[in-house]
C-alpha cells in the first residue's frame, strides 16, 4: 500500500526484452494491476507472443500471459522506443552475456538505452532489471542522455522453473538510486507485495545481486566438495546435510549435492564478480576456488561412470536421464549435464538420453546425443545410466523394468535421487554423490 493507504493505481510500464526476465515482469507486473507493453527486435516472438503463445517453461506465466493481454493490460511491440512512448517506468531486461574476458557484457543494455534516450517521457524512471556489473547505472544514465530521467537499479531474484512464484513472493525487493523519490517510485510498483523493501544506492543493490548468487554457488560447492570428503572418509552426505541443516545459521537450503551448478546466470554471474573485484583492485581467491571445484565435479561425475563402465568408455553406450541444467525448466544453457556428456563422448562414449522438457534434437547442444522419448528406451542395452537432472519422474521409473532392459546394471546417481537401497538389492553397482 503506498503511505497514502490506497492501492497503488496502476502504472504505464515498458518491458524491453522479453526473455526469461523480461516476459515474467511484464506478465507479473501486469496482474498486479499495472499497464505493460514489452517490446522485443524479432517480429515473430512479437507476434507469437501477442496471440499468447509463451516459448519458456515457466510454471504459470501461460496463465498470467493470457490474463494480462485479456485484461488489455498486456500487449507486445517491435522496438524499444515503441513501447517507452507513454511509459512512467522502462524496465530493462536485456542479455548481459559473458564476455570473452569474464566480464559481462552490457552492450545490448547500452544499445537499448540510447535508443530510448529521445523518446522517453520526462521525469520516468529507467530500470536495470538485468544482472549488470557495479557501475552500470552510470552507464546507462550516460547512454541515455537524458539528466531528467532517473535511472536506478532494481536486480531480479528469480529462479527457473519458479520465477512467477519467486516475482510474486520474493524475499525482498531491492532498489538501488541515487534519486530517493525515483527509488520510492519504484518500490510502490511492488506495494501489494508487501515484501520487505531495501532502498540503498545503485553499487550496493548491484552488488547484492551478485553477492548473493555467488554466495548460492558457495554453498553449493562447498557441499559438493563434502561430498567428496564423504566419499573418502566413509559418510553419508545426506545424514551429514541434514544434520548441518539444523543449524538455522546453515540451513538446509540449496545444500543439494548434485553434478556442480550450471544455467544462465551462476556460471556468468561468478566469472562477471571476480572480473568486477579484480578490476576494482581485488582478488577474489574464495570465488575463483568455487567456481574451480565446480568445474572439478564434472570431471568427478564423469570419472564415476567412467569407472562403472569398466575403466574405459570407449565403445560404451551410456544413458542419460536430463540434459537441462536442473529440473522443471528447458534450458539448456551451461548445463553440467551437457558439459558432463561432452566429456564422456571424448572418451568414445555412445549417448542415449531422455529428458521431459520438450527439446528441439537439432539444437546443435544436443549435437551426437540420440535423444529418446523414454527413459527405459534410453537406459535399454546401456552400459551405464547417468541420471544428471532431478527430473521428480526418474525417481518413479520402475526399478524392475530398468533391471530387465539396461545392458549391465551400473547408475551414477550424479542428484542421489533414485533408491540406492532398492537398485543394490536388484544387483545394481550404485554410485551416487557422497555416499559410499
Ligand atoms: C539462480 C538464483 O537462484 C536466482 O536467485 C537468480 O536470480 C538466478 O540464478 P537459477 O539459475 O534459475 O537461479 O537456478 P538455481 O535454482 O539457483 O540453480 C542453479 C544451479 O545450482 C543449477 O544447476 C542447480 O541444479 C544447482 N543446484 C541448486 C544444486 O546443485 N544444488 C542445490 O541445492 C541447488
Amino acid at each position: 500500500m503506498t503511505e497514502t493507504g490506497e492501492a497503488a493505481v496502476g502504472s504505464k510500464i515498458a518491458i524491453i526484452g522479453t526473455g526469461y526476465v523480461g516476459l515474467t515482469t511484464g506478465a507479473c507486473l501486469a496482474h498486479l494491476g499495472h499497464t505493460v507493453v514489452c517490446a522485443d527486435v524479432v517480429q515473430a516472438k512479437v507476434d507469437s507472443l501477442s496471440k499468447g503463445e509463451v516459448p519458456i517453461l515457466e510454471a504459470g506465466l501461460d496463465e498470467l500471459v493470457a490474463e494480462g493481454i485479456a485484461a488489455g493490460r498486456l500487449s507486445f511491440v517491435m522496438g524499444a522506443k515503441n513501447a517507452v512512448t507513454e511509459a512512467e517506468f522502462v524496465y530493462l531486461c536485456l542479455p548481459t552475456p559473458q564476455g570473452a574476458d569474464g566480464a559481462a557484457d552490457l552492450s545490448y543494455i547500452q544499445s537499448a538505452a540510447a535508443e530510448i534516450g529521445p523518446h522517453v517521457l520526462a521525469d520516468a524512471v529507467v530500470i536495470n532489471k538485468s544482472t549488470v556489473p557495479v557501475g552500470s547505472v552510470g552507464e546507462v544514465e550516460k547512454a541515455l542522455g537524458r539528466p531528467d530521467v532517473h535511472v536506478v537499479s532494481n536486480p531480479e531474484f528469480l529462479r527457473e522453473g519458479t520465477a512467477v512464484q519467486d516475482f510474486l513472493h520474493p524475499d525482498r525487493v531491492v532498489i538501488g538510486g541515487r534519486d530517493e523519490g525515483a527509488a520510492k517510485r519504484v518500490g510502490d510498483l511492488y506495494a501489494k507485495l508487501e515484501a520487505p523493501t531495501l532502498v540503498t544506492d545503485p553499487a550496493s543493490a548491484e552488488t547484492i545481486k551478485y553477492a548473493s548468487n555467488a554466495f548460492l554457488a558457495t554453498k553449493i560447492s562447498f557441499v559438493n566438495a563434502i561430498a567428496a570428503v564423504c566419499e573418502a572418509v566413509g559418510a553419508d552426505v545426506a545424514d551429514v546435510v541434514e544434520g548441518m541443516g539444523f543449524d538455522t545459521r546453515i540451513g538446509s537450503a540449496f545444500l543439494n549435492p548434485g553434478p556442480g551448478w550450471g544455467g544462465s546466470c551462476f556460471p556468468k554471474d561468478s566469472h562477471a564478480l571476480v572480473r568486477i573485484a579484480e578490476n576494482a583492485g581485488y582478488t577474489f581467491g574464495l570465488l575463483r576456488a568455487v567456481v574451480a571445484v565446480n568445474e572439478e565435479q564434472f570431471g568427478r561425475v564423469a570419472n564415476k561412470v567412467s569407472r562403472l563402465a569398466g575403466g574405459s568408455l570407449e565403445g560404451k553406450t551410456v544413458a542419460v536421464w536430463g540434459v537441462t541444467f536442473k529440473a522443471l525448466t528447458d534450458d539448456l544453457r551451461d548445463s553440467p549435464a551437457l558439459n558432463i556428456i561432452a566429456r564422456l563422448r571424448e572418451q568414445g562414449a555412445t549417448i542415449r538420453a531422455y529428458d521431459p522438457s520438450d527439446q528441439d534434437p537439432s539444437d546443435a547442444r544436443l549435437a551426437g546425443i540420440e535423444l529418446v522419448a523414454d527413459p527405459l528406451e534410453a537406459a535399454t542395452g546401456a552400459d551405464v545410466l547417468a541420471v544428471l537432472t532431478e527430473w521428480p519422474e526418474f525417481a518413479e521409473v520402475d526399478l524392475g523394468r530398468l533391471a530387465e532392459v539396461i545392458g549391465a546394471k551400473n547408475v551414477v546417481d550424479a542428484r542421489n535421487l533414485l533408491d540406492r537401497d532398492d537398485l543394490k538389492a536388484r544387483g545394481f553397482t550404485y554410485e551416487g554423490i557422497g555416499r559410499s
